[in-house]
C-alpha cells in the first residue's frame, strides 16, 4: 500500500507549474540541507498580485508535489496573502502527516516562496 495520498501522488507524476519564467519578477533557490536536494522558484507578480508562478528542481516525490500544490495554491493572490502561508496551513494543504524528516521535504517549497517575498 502506499503511504501518499492520491493527491500528492498526482501532484508528483503530473507538476502543475513545473519549469521556469524568461524575465521573473524574482526568483529563489533553496537546498535542503539534509538531503541536498534543491527547488527554484521564479515569479512574475503584478499589480502584487501572482501572475505567474513557477518551480523546478529535483527532489523527493514530497517536496516535488508540495511545489506544484503551493504553487497552484498562491497563482493570483497577493503578497501579504503569500506571507500568511504558514507551515501549519502547508501541512493541511498537503493533507498528509509527516515525519520531521519529510515536514523538512514539504515545507521547502514555502520556505523558497517566503524568501522570495522577504
Ligand atoms: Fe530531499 Fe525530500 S528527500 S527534498
Amino acid at each position: 500500500m502506499n503511504i501518499y495520498s492520491e493527491v500528492i501522488l498526482d501532484h508528483y507524476r503530473y507538476p502543475r507549474n513545473f519549469g521556469s519564467i524568461k524575465d521573473p519578477s524574482k526568483r529563489s533557490v533553496l537546498f535542503n540541507p539534509s538531503c541536498g536536494d534543491k527547488i527554484e522558484l521564479d515569479v512574475i507578480f503584478k499589480k502584487d498580485k501572482v501572475e505567474e508562478i513557477k518551480f523546478r528542481g529535483q527532489g523527493c516525490a514530497i517536496s516535488q508535489a508540495s511545489a506544484s500544490i503551493l504553487t497552484d495554491h498562491v497563482l493570483g493572490k497577493a503578497k501579504d496573502e503569500l506571507k500568511k502561508i504558514d507551515k501549519e496551513f502547508m501541512i493541511k494543504l498537503l493533507g498528509i502527516e509527516l515525519g520531521p524528516n519529510r515536514i523538512k521535504c514539504a515545507l521547502l517549497p514555502l520556505e523558497a516562496l517566503h524568501k522570495l517575498i522577504s
